[in-house]
């Protein structure tokens, strides 16, 4: 791998896959709706890796030429073992220097590619080059700012622990490339015309933390990079850090709280209809409601933050069927909110 053209660490295809091909596909989908090649002439996806794009590419336009380029051999290798006939191409090139003549593609690509070039208004002006006149030439990398998140949470938590990870950390957050409006800076100085931005998205659903974990000791990108190199006891200290934010930030125990919450509501109202006809003893209220382990009279106007504070109880991980139980009630009326109001400091 030449130093110069790349900084990405790539050993191993398959364990680029788990960690980020199997998201890149989806990435590629969404890219190649937003992109819209010209309808004839060949592509290129340059950086391909292990062919999210270039297959992605292959797929939509089966009589196309679709070639794949990538620095690395191991990736190169691990992508045409995925072919099932003889298309698309790979080939091991280096995007500051591409090996094809002038105009000769109507598309060419760099799918999360530019983070990793030292320079990449060299391997643009290469693409640029290589695209025929009114071709197109298209981009996509991290969203540093409001992207990402996946990795956010990781380097966020392992520079707070180790202040060397703030090196790698920045390279990917704080490249010019990937703050807003780089990437659309960067082809314009390059000269392209018609520049078209677009905010695309995808889901990234992991199975459990070590679906999320492991994938990131596999020795790929600069994460791959890092940990590979970092002592046991820092590691250790590091994954669990993280396991702790990511246990917070869980998708399904939320929907276990929107459950909660939604039976929740469903006690309020009766509770509301009862207080509308008694007095607000909690006495009355226990008596009525038996199944009420705990009812609180919170004169708070936290109510309205209710959803804040039950994600605060789920993230230190207090939130059980039993909380569902215990009532609060404002001056407003009565809600069951799913929580312990002493937890919270509020009774
Ligand atoms: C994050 S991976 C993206 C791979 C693939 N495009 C995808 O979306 O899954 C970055 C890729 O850029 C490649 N790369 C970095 N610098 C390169 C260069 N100068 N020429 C060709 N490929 C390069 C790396 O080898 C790696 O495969």
């Amino acid at each position: 791998m030449s130093l110069q053209s790349s900084n990405f660490h790539a050993s191993d295809g398959a364990a680029y896959e788990v960690w980020l091909g199997r998201w890149s596909s989806r990435l590629a989908t969404v890219f190649l709706d937003f992109v819209q090649f010209p309808e004839f002439g060949d592509l290129l996806d340059v950086g391909c890796g292990t062919g999210a794009l270039t297959f992605a590419m292959a797929d939509r336009w089966p009589t196309r030429s679709v070639i794949g380029v990538d620095l690395a051999a191991p990736f190169i290798a691990y992508a045409q073992s995925r072919r099932t006939g003889d298309r698309p191409t790979f080939e091991i090139g280096d995007a500051c220097a591409l090996k094809y003549g002038d105009g000769r593609f109507a598309g060419v690509a760099a799918h999360l590619v530019f983070l990793f070039i030292p320079k990449p208004e060299v391997a643009l002006r290469e693409m640029r080059r290589v695209t025929r006149s009114g071709g197109t030439v298209a981009a996509v990398v991290w969203d540093s700012r409001g992207g990402l998140v996946f990795q956010r949470m990781l380097w966020d938590t392992a520079v707070a622990i180790d202040a060397n990870a703030r090196v790698a950390r920045d390279s990917l957050f704080a490249n010019p490339v990937a703050i807003p409006g780089g990437l659309a800076g960067l082809f314009q100085a390059t000269g392209l015309e018609d520049v078209e931005t677009q905010s695309l998205t995808i889901r990234m659903d992991y199975a459990n933390f070590e679906d999320y974990w492991q994938p990131f000791l596999g020795g790929q990108g600069p994460v791959g990079a890092y940990f590979a190199n970092l002592a046991p006891s820092l590691n250790a200290r590091i994954k669990e850090a993280v396991r702790d934010a990511f246990a917070r930030a869980q998708g399904p125990a939320s929907e276990r709280l929107d459950e909660l919450v939604e039976q929740g509501r469903r006690e309020s109202h009766e509770v509301l209809e009862f207080l509308g006809r008694q007095s607000t003893a909690p006495d009355a209220i226990s008596e009525r409601f038996p199944g009420f382990d705990t009812l609180r009279l919170v004169h708070a106007s936290f109510v309205e933050e209710q959803r804040i504070q039950l994600a605060e109880m789920q993230a230190h991980g207090d939130m059980s069927p039993a909380f569902v139980r215990h009532c609060v009630l404002t001056e407003r009326g009565a809600r069951v909110v799913g929580i312990d109001p002493l937890r919270l400091g509020l009774a």
